[in-house]
This record gives C-alpha cells, structure tokens and sequence, in this order.
C-alpha cells in the first residue's frame, strides 16, 4: 500500500524532472550569453542526473509490486518501458555526451572562458530530442497513470498511446531540426524572430487548451447514465473462452439468434406452488428508533425496527417473504446477500426486478439450501439506505440438527449517522449478556458497514467456525495456547464470521479493540471486561485442514477473468472525479463477463488502490485459491464477499451453476454508486428492466 503510493510519487517527480529538463534543453539555443548557456548546461546535467535516480528507484518500486504478481505491473511495464526507459537510455547516449562537451569546450585550464561554444550544436537533434522524448515519455505515463489505467492491457489501447508518443516525437524531431538548420546557416543565435516563437508557442498552448477541454467535455458528455438503459449493455468480456456461435447480441438484443434459447430473469424463480415453511412480512418505512446507546436516528426500517427482524429457517426450508413498501419514496427491494437464491429471487433493482414504490409489495419464494449466517437488504440505492437501517440478519440453522448451541447470538456491526449528525453505531456500549459457564456458544458476526472491521474475543480460546455462512474443515483453536491474547478478526464489509467456544467460568468480551464496548458474556450478567491483549491477525488462507473440493488451483477453466482495481480520476454519470475502476472503467463502461451454465470459472482481482474492497458476487460462493501467488493451505475457503486489500492479488473459482444476470461489485457501497460494479452474465439470459434517470431504478 505504502508501495504504491511511493511508486505513484515517482512517476510524479519523473514528469517533474524529465520535463523540466526537456523544457531547458529546447531553449538552449535561445539563451543570449555563453556563461548562461554553461550554466545552464551544468544545470541540466545535475537534472539528468537526478532523473536518472529516480528511473532506478522506480525500477525498484516496479520490481517490488512485481513480486506480488506480474499482473500488477503488467501493463504498466510494457509502457514505461518505451516511454520512459528508452528515451532515457537514449539521453546518456547521445545527449550527456554532448553536454559535456559544451561546458568543457572553451574551458583550457584558465577560468575564463575562450573557445566559443559552437551555438549550432545546441540545437542538434541528438542532443535535445532523446531528453525531450523522457520528458514527453514521462508526461504520458503520468496521464495514463492517472485517467487511463489498466487500460493498456489491451494491445489495441497499448498502440494507441505508443504511436501518439511517436507521433509527437515526429513532430519535435521536425521542429528541431529545422531550428538546427536556421543556425546553422546564421552562425550564432537562432534567427527565429522572438516575436514569432512567442506566437508559435502561444498557438500550441491555445491548441492543446481547446484540446484537453474538448476532451473533457466529451468524456462527461459520455460518461452520463441515459435516461434508460438495460444492465446488461456493457461491453463483453468471455473470460478467453472461444466465443460460440450466434453470441454477438443475441444477448444485446433480446432475441434469439441461434438454437439456444433464451430465457428471462422473470422466469428464473422459485418454487411459485406449495406452502411456505416460513413465512415473512416486511414493511419498509421511516421511522425513529433509538439504539441501546441512547442516540436517536432516522432510520429507514423493516417493521419499524432498524436492524430489521432476524429472520431464522431452517435448511431446505421454503420460504415466502413479501416486500411491502409503506412510505421510502425512493423505492426498495431485498436482496439475500451471500444465499445463493435463483436469479429473480436476488432483489436487485433494474436487473431482475423493479424497485418496489410505495404503496407497492413484491412476494420472493426459496428455498434456502444454504445454512448459516446471511444477511438481508434493499438493492435500491444501497450504499443510502443500507447506512440508513434497511437490512437485517437472515440466518439458516442446519436441517436435521437441533441447534448446536445453547446460546445463538447474532452481532452485526452498523453506524448509523444519528439525528444530531454524529455517527452512531450498535456496539457503542457495553451490552451484558447472562451465558451459563459450560454451555456452547455462537456468535454470528455480521459487517454491514462499507469497511472491514476488526473484532477481539476475548478471555476464552474458539474457533472460527464458518466464513460467509460455509462451515470450516477442522478450524484449530484461536487465542492458543493460551487465551491471554486475542486474535484480531478482520472481517469484511458484508462479510460473516460464526465463532464457537464453550463458555469458562469468567467473563468473555467480544469487542473491536475496547474494553469499554461490545458485548460481555458472564454466568451472571455482571463482572468486569478482561483486559484485551492484541494478538496477531488471523488469516484464513492457512487456517484449518485442506479437504477435497470440487475444483481447485490445478483445475482446467473454461473461463478466467482479470479485475484490476485502480483509483482513476475520471467521468462518472458526467461528474469529474476519482473513482474506484475495475480495468480501467467506471460503470456503464465496465466489462460484462460472459459464462455458460456448467462452466469453471477463475477470477483474479489485483488491488492497486489505497483502500481495500470487499469484492462481492451474487449468486455464487467463490472458492479462495491464491493470495499473491500464495496456495490455499488451510480448510476450503469459500467466500461471497472477499476483502482484497491493496497490494493484493487473489484468486478465486467458481462453478457457474446458477443461471441469471448477476451483480458483481465492491461492497463498500459507496464505491459501488461510483461505478465500482460489473455484471456476471449467463449466455442467453435477459431482462427486461432498466435503469437510468427516467426509471425509479437504482441498484447502487
Ligand atoms: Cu450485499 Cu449486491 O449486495
Ligand atoms: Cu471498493
């Protein structure tokens, strides 16, 4: 992380420097006297020579990230190579030697000066372009850097940027010629009149002005989100799977262009007879309500509560929830994070449904075949109405077993901001809670804020039982050997984490750092916090046994998708800023990963931002297979909702099995509503819902 900041800095100070050097260099021949043009010459040496520092510090930098996967640097390898590598070469080459030459000639021994210094040679070509071209180099790669990253890794957009450098060097190359020639002939300064390369400049400069603000326009103008559009417009990407026949927009358009058959997300639904197991009624509306700390919201809530009810099922049950909107104007839905619904079940506005406006219900029937910790919320303009209380905790229990435990307890972490501006969250107070010395306990952690979170249990060893609602093979103790420090629990926003232990005879706190907040277990509701002593982090990657899967690291798959993660100054919805890019595009313009129903699919995700994501896929659990070229070494990893910090690569599989137009973003919500999303989209599925200004639909 820190590594990326220091390799964007360098790329800073190259342009710096290489241009600075570039800009001095040009105007070598219109410096008046011969003290100032040696002065000036010992001035860019010294430059150089600074430059030439900073490409090797940047060699560095570059090698280090490349170390975690050369998918980090792969793209930007290729370029500066060209752009800055080779011109730079190029200056020690031809340009540093002729420098010297001119602040040595005319210096024999005496101090003053008395050769003159040949003017013409100022202006030759070898000696100003190659640093011209590092500074021109540096300048593109400081642009690309910071509007078009990733987007090298395409060869079509690699060319495009190396021939526009070549172009401009052509250009440079002319105009330097023609000033050496000029000199040539007068014998001494250049005779291009002043007032004429004042004018000269300041039509380039007026040129490049109408240029870059044209450009700008255009892009804002381009990035707008039209009135109507379907989700599913986006550009498609098959993962290098050979593309079948009759693909080309039989999707785009709706219709059926070859044998295969199309079918709509309407219809992929579930069972619509049969009596519900369990039956749910949720009324989204505005209400007060009060946390346990005192602090007043006002939230946006399910049956008036905020979190909404916990719904508890059992495995396998069928399940009928009905949506009922009394007064969010804004519209809402509910979506089943990390439960494996069918796709028109999945409650994301625009994509398989239409938010639901007041006065307006929609009914969803599953069956929830997954057990574990789930959680739900509205997929309409999540990243404003999850923060303002539409979600709650949706939890699976195992078929056949009774409860496991004696004490199941769901904890989510939430900040609301409170009426009085200030953010208030759930576990701001110490909560007592009486727990039997003996008895098995599960807490269900559940992060429903946009960024990871650290949690401590502490005063007893546990285990981490499940990960994102699927149980761990044989997970070992945590606090070992001993309890007297406490493991730190980063856990992903959206992300779940069940933790087990027996409860001891003293009492046990679940925090995130403070003794002073959270929730205290004791056999008699009272007792003080025992003192909290951070241990190390705990890392699933190695954490429990190895068991058999059904596909792993060494599997063939059908497809594989790259998402590089940048933080891009760009266009989204006609707003200039940065955001969040997932391979160089901000939505609309992300690609759209096209599957087959049965195919094995990878996806690599390569954070080169500042800030982690939670990446998450709708529909699919992910089996982990890699960190930064790491194999998974522990119990099976599955995930929905997989944190990747920055200066990560992971990599993950899975089976596409489940039909449908499937979101695919960053959880951290509010990078979502920027653009950070794609789609996951099954060949020969549509939907008919749109979004855009002109639709109530929203989905982030
Ligand atoms: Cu929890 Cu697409 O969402
Ligand atoms: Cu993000």
């Amino acid at each position: 992380m820190f590594l990326i900041i220091v390799d964007l800095a360098m790329i800073f100070l190259l342009f710096l420097i290489w241009g600075i050097a570039g800009f001095r260099v040009g105007h070598l021949a219109f410096v008046s006297t011969e003290s100032r043009i040696r002065s000036s010459v010992r001035g860019n040496i010294v430059l150089l020579g600074f430059g030439v520092l900073l490409l090797l510090g940047k060699i560095v930098t570059t090698s280090i990230l490349g170390s975690i996967g050369w998918l980090f640097i792969r793209d930007t390898v290729n370029l500066q190579f060209v752009l800055i590598v080779l011109p730079i070469a190029s200056a020690l080459v031809f340009s540093v030697p002729r420098l010297l030459n001119i602040v040595r000639s005319g210096i024999n021994g005496s101090e003053q000066a008395t050769e003159a210094i040949d003017r013409a040679a100022l202006s030759t070509p070898a000696l100003v372009l190659p640093i011209q071209a590092a500074g021109l180099g540096s300048a593109m790669d400081l642009i690309l850097t910071l509007f078009f990253p990733a987007k090298s890794m395409q060869w079509s957009n690699l060319v495009v940027s190396l021939a526009i450098f070549a172009a401009v060097i052509g250009v440079l190359w002319v105009i330097q010629l023609r000033r050496f020639q000029t000199i040539d002939r007068s014998e001494g300064r250049s005779n291009i009149r002043p007032t004429h390369r004042a004018l000269r400049i300041s039509i380039s400069m007026l040129l490049v002005i109408i240029g870059v603000s044209s450009w700008f326009m255009l892009s804002s103008q381009a990035s707008r989100i039209p009135d109507r559009m379907s989700m599913m417009s986006g550009k498609m990407d098959f993962g290098g799977a050979a593309v079948t026949t009759g693909h080309d927009m039989s999707v785009m358009n709706h219709t059926a262009s070859d044998s295969s058959k199309t079918v709509s997300v309407t219809d992929l639904v579930g069972p619509q007879n049969g009596e519900p197991d369990k039956k749910f009624t949720l009324t989204a509306e505005k209400k007060t309500v009060q946390l346990p700390t005192g602090a007043t919201i006002d939230a946006w809530t399910y049956n008036g509560q905020s979190p909404g009810p916990e719904l508890r099922v059992k495995q396998g049950d069928l399940v009928e929830v009905t949506l009922v909107n009394k007064d969010i104007e804004e519209g809402v839905t509910l979506h089943w994070h990390g439960q494996n619904v069918p796709n028109g079940e999945d409650g994301v506005s625009g994509l398989t449904q239409d938010a639901v406006m007041p006065g307006q219900s929609f009914t969803y029937r599953f069956r929830a075949n997954q057990a574990g910790s789930y959680w739900y919320h509205s997929h309409q303009q999540s990243s404003e109405q999850v923060e303002k209380g539409l979600f709650g905790a949706f939890i699976v229990e195992p078929r056949n077993n009774q409860r496991s435990e004696a004490e199941d307890i769901v904890v989510m972490n939430h900040t609301w901001s409170s009426t009085n501006g200030s953010s208030a969250g759930l576990l701001d107070t110490l909560e007592r809670r009486k727990v039997a010395s003996g008895s098995p306990v599960r807490l269900r952690l559940i992060n429903t804020d946009n960024k990871p979170i650290s949690f401590y249990l502490t005063g007893t060893k546990y285990k981490v039982a499940a990960i994102d609602g699927t149980d761990l093979n044989a997970p070992t103790d945590l606090n070992a050997p001993t309890d007297l420090q406490s493991n730190r629990l980063e856990l992903a926003a959206g992300g779940r984490y069940d933790l087990t232990f027996i409860m001891p005879d003293k009492p046990v706190l679940l925090s995130t750092g403070s003794s002073a907040n959270g929730i205290l277990l004791s056999a008699d509701g009272k007792g003080a916090a025992p003192e909290i002593v951070k241990g190390p982090v705990f890392d699933p990657l190695s954490y429990g046994s190895p068991k058999t899967t059904p596909f792993g690291q060494d599997s063939h798959y059908d497809r594989e998708f790259v998402m590089v993660i940048d933080n891009k100054l760009a266009f989204f919805d006609g707003k200039f800023g940065r955001f969040h890019s997932i391979n160089g595009e901000v939505f609309p313009n992300t690609p759209m990963f096209m599957v087959k129903e049965g195919d094995l699919v990878k996806t690599t995700f390569v954070n080169r931002s500042f800030v982690p994501h939670p990446m998450h896929l709708h529909g699919h659990k992910m089996l982990v297979l890699s960190r930064n070229g790491k194999p998974a070494a522990g119990s099976p990893w599955w995930t929905d909702t997989l944190n990747v910090n920055p200066g990560e690569i992971y990599e993950v599989g899975f089976r596409a099995d489940n039909p449908g137009i499937w979101m695919d973003h960053c959880h951290n919500l509010k990078h979502a509503a920027e653009g950070m999303m794609l789609h996951l989209a099954y060949e020969g599925v549509t939907s008919p819902f749109e979004v855009g200004h002109a639709t109530q639909n929203q989905p982030e």
